[in-house]
């Protein structure tokens, strides 16, 4: 798995996240801010951020990266939806909501093993 796939992920769930925001603003509906918000950070900024990281750690395995991507791309999208779900009161919500933070937090811990990495000599 490559940085720039990170960076790819992000940016395209940002512009998802920015093109809903504006619907929100334009409609004066803002019932679902935080999918917005979570789709954003999580989705957007956090992906971009990791893609950052690992292009300056290409010391760290492919496959170390490749889990952390997994984790996290399907974990932003489900919570994403789960939070859509859970707002809008549908029954489906919870357990979408509850594997997609599950995801996203076991994404989180691979992202710390993965900072935490002692730097090999390149
Ligand atoms: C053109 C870009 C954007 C537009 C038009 C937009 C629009 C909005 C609107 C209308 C709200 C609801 C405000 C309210 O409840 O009164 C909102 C909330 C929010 N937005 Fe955005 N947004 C944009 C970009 C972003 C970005 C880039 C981020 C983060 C990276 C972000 C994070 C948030 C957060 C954290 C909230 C609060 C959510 C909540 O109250 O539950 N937004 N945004």
């Amino acid at each position: 798995m490559k940085a720039t796939t990170f960076q790819r992920t992000g940016i395209v769930l940002l512009l998802i996240g920015i093109v809903y925001g504006m619907h929100m603003g334009i409609s004066q509906d803002f019932t679902y801010a935080p999918a917005h918000a979570h789709l954003n950070l999580v989705g957007g900024v956090l992906m971009f951020v990791a893609g950052l990281f690992y292009a300056s750690r290409p010391d760290i395995p492919a496959r170390a990266v490749t889990v952390h991507y997994v984790l996290h791309a399907p974990g932003a999208v489900l919570l994403t939806a789960g939070i859509y779900g859970s707002v809008s009161g549908r029954t489906w919500a919870e357990p979408v909501v509850g594997t997609g933070a599950v995801l996203v937090l076991l994404a989180m811990l691979v992202f710390a093993f993965n900072v935490f990495r002692s730097e090999r000599a390149r």
